[in-house]
């Protein structure tokens, strides 16, 4: 099996090289890559490279993930979340291939308390949301076989992420404010990339794997509690990091103002996923403890 993969060095994209690398031949392409067009801002750029390595999957992690600066720069977030996706799609339908894309919580307005499953009302509330709401759509009409993840609040060891900038501003000063009314799951790029290689397993087998799929860690949080579990464990992991944070005080998002609007819930059912492929996702706290072990 050939498989394609773009956008190689994201969070994502640096995990899937890992889990993809056992199921067959894989050539990891980046946006600035020399030897084939990895740029999403050059769509037939992305079909020429489709077309000359001919492969059997296509696995998207590249994306305009930058969701406060995708206000101020719509049509360059349009091309690289719907646009090329949308190309993507076109050239896995005329080839035969099975193209694996991921999307977000943003597609949704965040009203209400209760998790959303695949058929909930979208209602994205900023650029990036409906970006990458326009590329799922794209994608879905193009009768290309696909799978799409929609996952949140994604994390990985490498790069930066909110556990280090917590860690961090813990070790710079007395007191933090961190948001507590938005509820999500943090979800582990390991994860996402683990559950991709086997879903890619299992879609080669049934077709009926193949849809749109909620990817997120199990159990739910606030960042001010994401926060607190993160001190809490690096105390443990490490008593010797010198921490000055006394406390940190829960806020309202309001309190600060971005330019892109995010949902306050962010909760993902999961349900059809594990069901579908015989899956278990872990409660996120596994997932983040076990990155601040690498990382610390
Ligand atoms: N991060 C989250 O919290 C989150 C939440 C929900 C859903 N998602 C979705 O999950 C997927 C993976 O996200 P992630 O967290 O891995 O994102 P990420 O770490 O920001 O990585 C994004 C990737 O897109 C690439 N990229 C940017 N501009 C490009 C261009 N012009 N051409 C080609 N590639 C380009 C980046 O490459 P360079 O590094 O070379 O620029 C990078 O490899 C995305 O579809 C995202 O929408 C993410």
């Amino acid at each position: 099996m050939k498989i394609l993969l773009l956008g190689r060095g994201g969070q994502v994209g640096w995990e899937l090289q890992r889990s993809l690398s056992v199921l067959g031949d894989l050539v990891a392409l980046g946006h600035g890559t020399v030897e084939q067009c990895g740029d999403f801002t050059n769509p037939e750029g992305i079909a020429h490279t489709v077309r000359a390595l001919r492969p059997d999957v296509i696995v998207n992690a590249a994306a305009h993930t930058a969701v406060d600066k995708a206000e101020s720069e719509p049509e360059l977030a349009h091309l690289l979340n719907a646009v090329t996706p949308g190309v993507l799609a076109r050239e896995a339908k005329i080839l035969g291939a099975l193209l694996v894309h991921y999307s977000t919580d943003y597609v949704f307005d965040g009203s209400g308390d209760t998790p959303r499953d695949e058929q909930a009302f979208v209602a994205p509330l900023s650029v990036y949301g409906q970006t990458k709401l326009e590329g799922e759509q794209l994608i879905q009409s193009s009768g290309c076989r696909h799978m799409i993840f929609r996952t949140s609040w994604v994390y990985a060891a490498r790069g930066g992420n909110f556990a280090k900038t917590i860690l961090r501003l813990a070790q710079e000063r007395e007191q933090l404010t961190v948001i507590n009314d938005q509820f999500g799951a943090p979800t582990g790029a390991d994860m996402l990339a683990d559950v991709t290689a086997h879903a890619i397993r299992h879609a080669q087998q049934s077709s009926e794997s193949l849809g749109l799929y909620h990817c997120v860690a199990g159990g739910e949080t606030t960042w001010h509690a994401y926060a607190q579990y993160v001190l809490d464990t690096a105390k443990q992991l490490k008593p010797e990091l010198a921490l000055k944070v006394q406390t940190i005080t829960p806020v309202a998002t309001s309190a600060f103002p971005t330019p892109a609007k995010r949902p306050h819930n962010s909760r993902l059912s999961t349900h059809k996923l594990q069901a579908n492929f015989g899956l278990q996702l872990p409660h996120w706290h596994h997932g983040v403890a076990r990155m601040l072990q690498e990382i610390l």
